[in-house]
């Protein structure tokens, strides 16, 4: 425990699903945590039970799309703390359908907050972390960036242009100590995956190899390593968490 004390980070996506889950285990590892997000928790509403956690923790409105916002926010963060030690970009959205019903808002909606998102928020804290000498970055990609699948055309195409922001990022920032990784989960069992139909789900379980979908925290635990200073010597990687599913 106190793994991260003192640490500043930025979770996207933050107030839900593997979000929530992230900026929990960061806290609980006495991180203050950012939870930028779009939808913030209603304000009687609990979003971590633990007072003491609670207090490290602080959930700031943001549209990851919107280049105003996400640079707002991420000042609202410098104002308050003056550094950014770690930024997840998780925030990320699914749009399906076959290609031939795939409208083009559709489309955009899903590269605009999955991908631009992600370079949008990555850019806002990169001179911050350039000139502390150090830094994390962490991308939320998903399994299906590398292998696609069938009516995710959209959001495949968004995780798999994680993978290479994640490689290019790694390569630019490498001389300034800031380390860059994307995490890709399988199936999680998230408000995401809830929308899917029965036979979704059971074809998706059918094919995972440890016959279960992860939780939140399964995910979080694996961003956790890879903000620590157990992961020094890893940049532009892409770790599956998928029990299996692709290998
Ligand atoms: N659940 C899964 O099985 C699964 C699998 C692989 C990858 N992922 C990825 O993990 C990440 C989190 O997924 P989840 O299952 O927790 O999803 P979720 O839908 O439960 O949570 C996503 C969060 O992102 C926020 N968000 C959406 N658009 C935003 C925007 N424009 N600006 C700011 N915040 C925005 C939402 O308000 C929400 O709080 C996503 O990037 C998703 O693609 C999920």
């Amino acid at each position: 425990m106190g793994r991260f004390k003192n640490k500043v980070v930025i979770v996207t996506g933050g107030c839900r699903g593997i979000g929530k889950a992230i900026v929990s285990r960061l806290a609980n590892e006495g991180a203050y945590v950012y939870a930028l997000d779009y939808v913030l928790p209603k304000e009687n509403e609990v979003f971590i039970e633990d007072e003491s956690i609670k207090a490290l923790i602080k959930c700031i409105q943001v549209d990851v799309t919107s280049e105003s916002s996400v640079n707002k926010a991420i000042e609202e963060v410098l104002n308050d703390k003056k550094r950014i030690d770690i930024l997840v970009n998780n925030a990320g959205i699914t749009r399906d359908n076959l290609v031939l019903r795939l409208n083009e808002a559709d489309w955009d909606a899903v590269l605009n907050t999955n991908l631009k998102g992600a370079f949008l928020c990555s850019r806002a804290v990169a001179r911050t972390m350039m000139g502390q000498r150090s830094g994390r970055i962490i991308n939320i990609g998903s399994i299906v960036g590398s292998i696609g699948n069938a009516g995710q055309a959209n959001y495949s195409a968004s995780k798999a242009g994680l993978i290479g922001l994640t490689k290019s990022l790694a390569k630019e920032f490498a001389s300034r100590n800031i380390l860059v990784n994307c995490v890709a989960p399988g199936f999680v069992l998230t408000e995401m995956t809830d929308k899917l139909t029965d036979e979704q789900k059971s074809s998706f379980l059918g094919n995972i190899p440890l016959k279960r979908g992860a939780s939140p925290s399964e995910i979080a635990s694996v961003v956790a390593f890879l903000a620590s200073e157990d992961s020094n010597y890893i940049t532009g990687q892409v770790i599956h968490v998928d029990g299996g599913l692709a290998m």
